[in-house]
Formats: C-alpha cells, structure tokens, sequence
C-alpha cells in the first residue's frame, strides 16, 4: 500500500458524511455531463471515491467501471450502490497508472477532483486518451491551484511529509488546458463555478 492510498483510506469514512461544498455547481456538472450521454455508452470513472458520481449517473449509461486506489472508499461506495441495488456499476480498488484498458475502447472517461492528485498527469491524460473510442469525452474537474496559490508549490511536499496531505500538485487552468490539447483533446465545454474553484471540461477525442 503507497503512502497515497493509505491517506484516503485514513480519511475514507469522514469524507463519505462530507456534505459536497457547492451543490448548485456539482448538479450543474452532472447536468451538463448527462447531455453527452448516451444510453448504451461505456463509461471509465478513476478516483471515484465513495461512489456518489457514478451511482447518479448510473440510469444514464450502459455501464460504468468506477476505480479508486482506495480500498475503504470502494468499500463504502459498493456498500451505497448495493443498498438500492444499482447493477450496471462495478467498482474496483485500482490505481489510473496501473489499471489496463484496452485501447479505444470507451466511450467517456470520468476523473474528478484527481488530476491534481497524481503524479504525472500527462500520462494519465495520455493514457484516457488511448482508451477512448474515436470521439469519445474525457470529464474532469480539476483543481488549479497555481492560478490563485503558488506558494503551494513550497508547502505541498511538506504537509505530505508530514502525512498531513495526499500528493498534491500544482499547475494552472492554462497548464491544464495545454496538457489536454498536447494529448490530442479538444475542448468542448470548460467551466469555471467561481475564482477559485475547480475548472470543469469536457474534452473530446478527434472523431
Ligand atoms: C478528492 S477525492 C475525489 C473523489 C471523487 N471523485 C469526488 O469528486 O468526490 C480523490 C480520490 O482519488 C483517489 N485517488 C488518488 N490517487 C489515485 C490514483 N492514482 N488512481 C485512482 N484513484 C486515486 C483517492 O483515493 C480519492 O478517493
């Protein structure tokens, strides 16, 4: 077990009675994320945590793989799903880097919250990019904390030394947006709820 998933095991259970921190911006983002839906889409969500995202989307899709590198929050989140019986949700503890996808084979891939959190995010892009179909939309919700806090960049290796933080990187919404093009996305649909907040975007693979 890494010290990463060791953190969000720690944390699993408090952050499941979290209440979410803007609700009118989290409904918006499933709204909005519902319109590129189709019923018989298969659908890849890493960093799922406890579930919620993919369990809301579930009724709109054929089936979503949801992975977190964290066993107690896939734990928690099979839990919520089997208590009202969702069947075309499978959750698994799995970490994006390690995960094999055959290529061009999804239709969308979900990350939300979690691009900040990894270790190499072009990679990770890279590699959502091949899984998709021709076409296909990569959703994420990012946090871009270089746009506002740059002094992260000094205190972030600290507080996850201290094990007070998971890994945490810092980039801007314009580092985010060249990651994502330089991959071969296209922008489709970008959001931004308030100064501040997490940059919401769909991305679309060249059909
Ligand atoms: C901030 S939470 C976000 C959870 C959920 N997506 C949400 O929006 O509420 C980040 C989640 O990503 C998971 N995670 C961190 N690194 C990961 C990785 N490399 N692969 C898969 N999951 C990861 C953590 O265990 C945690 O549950």
């Amino acid at each position: 077990m890494d010290q990463s998933s060791k953190f969000w095991d720690r944390i699993a259970e408090r952050y499941s009675k979290q209440p979410i921190a803007d609700e009118a911006a989290y409904q918006k983002k499933l709204q909005v994320t519902r319109e590129y839906f189709q019923p018989d889409m298969k659908v890849l969500e890493f960093g799922c945590g406890t579930g919620s995202t993919a369990i809301a989307h579930a009724p709109y899709v054929k089936h979503i793989h949801a992975i977190d590198i964290s066993s107690k929050m896939i734990e928690i989140a099979q839990a919520k799903a089997d208590a009202i019986n969702v069947e075309n949700v499978t959750f698994e503890q799995a970490s994006i880097e390690e995960i094999s996808a055959s290529d061009q084979t999804l239709d969308a891939v979900l990350g939300l919250s979690i691009l900040h959190l990894v270790e190499n995010k072009e990679q990770v892009i890279a590699k959502v990019y091949k899984m998709l179909k021709p076409g296909g939309l990569f959703v994420t919700s990012t946090a871009c904390i270089g746009d506002t806090m740059k002094s992260f960049k000094v205190i972030v290796p600290i507080a996850k030394f201290l094990g007070l933080m998971p890994l945490v990187k810092v980039f801007t919404t314009k580092e985010l947006e060249d990651s994502l093009t330089d991959a071969g996305f296209v922008i489709d649909y970008q959001w931004q709820p308030g100064k501040g907040k997490a940059v919401f975007v769909v991305a679309k693979k060249a059909e």
